[in-house]
Parts: C-alpha cells; sequence; structure tokens
C-alpha cells in the first residue's frame, strides 16, 4: 500500500520534467494507490500529432519511475490504458519493493536544467562518451548518435542554423514563442509556466529581444538578414560545445515518441550527474516533421533550408534514414550555472 503522501511526492518528481516552452501541458490524478496521467496537448505549430508533447510525457514517466524506486516502490506502468480516452496517457501502479535502493539518478532530477548559456570546446573524454552510449543503449528505447569530431560538428552547427533560420521567419512559431515568454519575474510566478526571459540568457541583446515581439518589425528585419543573424548565434552556440546529440526512435509512434522520451529524460540526467549541461535545438526536426505533413506551408526558400537541414543532420550523425528523429541537442561543459531557472505549476 502506497500512502497519499508518497503519491504527491512521486508526482512532484513528475512535475520536474522538462516540457516545450516549459508548458507542463500534462496533469496528474491521484486515486487511492495510483495515478493517472493525462496529456492537456499545448497549442503550438510544432505540436502537429502531439510530437512535442509525447517527449515531455516520457520525461514525467522516467521521473516518477526513479523517484518511485527511491522511495522504496516499483512503478508499473499502463499505457494509452484501453477505454482511457484520448487524453489518458497512463496508469501507474506502485508495488512496494522488499528492499529500499536509493536511484543514482535520483539526486539529479532537481538539479537537470537547460543551460542556454555558451559552453566550453572541451572534448568529452572517451570514458564519459562510452558511458553515455551506454545509458542510450540499455534502455533499448531508441538510439544516441554523438558528433563530437570537427567536421561531424559543423555539419550539425548547420543543421541548428537552418532551424533557427527557419523559426525566424514564421508567423506562427514568432507568436507561440512570444507568447510563453514571461517578461518579469513576478509574470513568471504567477503562472508558474513558460520562458522566464532570464532562463533565455539574452544579456545585453535582452532589450533588442524584446522590439522582436512586434511580428512587423521580426518581418521587416528578416529582409536585412536577421534570421540569418539570429542563425548564425545559434550555429557559434552549438560549435563552441563539447558535442551534439541525437536521438532517433524505431517509429514515430505515439508510444516510441513517448519511450524516447524517457530515454531522452534519463540521458539528460545523466549528463547532469556528469557534470555535464545540455540544451535542446529542436526547431529543425518539428519541422521536418511539419514538412513532411504539408510542404506547401514553407515557401521554396525554406523548403530548400530545411531539406538541406536534413542533408546535415544525416551527415553530422552518420544516419542510415530519416524516420523517428526525435530529439536534437547540445551537450557539454558550462563554465556556470543557468542564471534562472523555469518554475513548476502546483500540482
Ligand atoms: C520536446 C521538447 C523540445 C524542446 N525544445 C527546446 C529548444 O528547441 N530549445 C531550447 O532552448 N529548449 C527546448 N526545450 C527545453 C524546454 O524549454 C525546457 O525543458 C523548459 O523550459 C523547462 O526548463 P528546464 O528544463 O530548465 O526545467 C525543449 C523541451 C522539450 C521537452
Amino acid at each position: 500500500m502506497i500512502s497519499r503522501e508518497t503519491l504527491l511526492k512521486i508526482a512532484r518528481y513528475g512535475q520536474m520534467a522538462p516540457s516545450g516552452d516549459n508548458l507542463q501541458d500534462w496533469r496528474f490524478s491521484l486515486k487511492e494507490n495510483s495515478i493517472d496521467l493525462i496529456g492537456e496537448f499545448f497549442s503550438h505549430p510544432f505540436n502537429l500529432s502531439h510530437r512535442a508533447s509525447f517527449p515531455g510525457y516520457g520525461a514525467v514517466l522516467e521521473n516518477m519511475s526513479i523517484a518511485a524506486q527511491e522511495f522504496g516502490f516499483e512503478m508499473i506502468e499502463d499505457l494509452f490504458p484501453a477505454g482511457g480516452g484520448r487524453d489518458l496517457i497512463a496508469s501507474l501502479r506502485f508495488l512496494e519493493l522488499a528492499e529500499k535502493k536509493p536511484h543514482p539518478l535520483f539526486p539529479f532530477i532537481e538539479k537537470r536544467a537547460v543551460n542556454r548559456r555558451n559552453y566550453s570546446r572541451k572534448e568529452l573524454p572517451s570514458q564519459i562518451r562510452k558511458e553515455l552510449i551506454q545509458t542510450a543503449q540499455n534502455s533499448g528505447l531508441g538510439q544516441l548518435f554523438i558528433a563530437d569530431v570537427s567536421l561531424a560538428k559543423k555539419y550539425a552547427a548547420k543543421a541548428a542554423f537552418y532551424g533557427s533560420q527557419v523559426m525566424m521567419e514564421r508567423k506562427d512559431v514568432h507568436d507561440a514563442l512570444f507568447n510563453s515568454i514571461r517578461w518579469t519575474q513576478r509574470d513568471a510566478e504567477k503562472t508558474r509556466d513558460g520562458l522566464y526571459i532570464k532562463t533565455l540568457e539574452l544579456r545585453i541583446q535582452e532589450p533588442a529581444f524584446r522590439l522582436l515581439s512586434s511580428w512587423g518589425l521580426t518581418k521587416a528585419l528578416n529582409f536585412l538578414g536577421l534570421s540569418r543573424f539570429a542563425a548564425f548565434q545559434d550555429y557559434r552556440l552549438c560549435l563552441g560545445s563539447s558535442a551534439l546529440g541525437l536521438i532517433q526512435i524505431p517509429n514515430d509512434s505515439p508510444k516510441a515518441v513517448l519511450e524516447g522520451g524517457k530515454l531522452f529524460e534519463r540521458f539528460w540526467l545523466k549528463l547532469t550527474s556528469l557534470g555535464l549541461s545540455l540544451q535542446p535545438e529542436t526547431a529543425l526536426i518539428f519541422f521536418l516533421y511539419m514538412l513532411r505533413d504539408n510542404p506547401s506551408q514553407f515557401t521554396p526558400s525554406q523548403r530548400k533550408c530545411l531539406t538541406q537541414g536534413l542533408k546535415m543532420l544525416k551527415e553530422a550523425f552518420s544516419l542510415e534514414n530519416e524516420r523517428g528523429i526525435l530529439m536534437f541537442f547540445r551537450f557539454g561543459y558550462a563554465a556556470q550555472e543557468p542564471s534562472a531557472r523555469s518554475l513548476r505549476k502546483e500540482i
């Protein structure tokens, strides 16, 4: 028997998971001995077929399973239970373990955070590289690819460049991004979701970024090369990291995407435990998904950028095919902690 207090504690660790724009688009329903995870599927052009929501749900489940073990329980998942409706992601039961054994990744759930600062170019030690690859292999949930030699990093950084460029050129993505920005600490504390401006590490560029909340101005400046300039900043950040990484999953089904989210979270926690930082670079992979669905929503030059971005990704990570590209990110050694942390809603 598990107490309500322990169920609540486990759900709180779930709540610490990463989510697109920190929108935490899920909720928990606490029952007598179990928890239901319910999807609230945030509205965003990237969230086609809930492609951006499911990795977050996987991360929630990963955190909960780790926390359950830490508190002496095994979490038994029933994913997408029959008759549960479209929004019921998982029903979770908890079996008391004969022996309580701390989970090595548990202390890092609270420590994990996106770090959008510059990293150093310090090489990944081969032992760490091996451990990371092993983490993915042992999970059986997907494959991890690492680009950490000069040419591969260059290709991967170029892929990020194309994603960022197109991102700056689309009104729908622009509007969704600025909707999720919380401009002051007070605003961030009021909603306890969204992207608090200080987590974006803009520093002296913050006032200019504020002006870009006007789509009219962004559009006009794009004619003068703004989208390429912004993409170049991203390219530099990627190239200046120890490595870029990509997670590929067996197929694009909701279950596979969710399981890939578990792997992504496990990998991120492992990185945190090793003193490494990470920033997702997902614009390109969401655009590629959107491109497959409806190419006509992009201009010919954007289609060219995205096709080129895919080519760069495949080169960088020696991908055999383009199916199931789930996550793309940079990682490495950051000289400093993030300037601010994202908040979480109360459960
Ligand atoms: C599916 C998904 C996509 C994301 N894409 C990006 C991204 O492209 N760029 C970025 O800086 N952060 C990205 N993030 C990170 C979230 O913005 C971050 O997890 C959220 O703001 C909460 O902050 P925290 O992870 O520091 O707790 C992504 C997270 C998820 C789950």
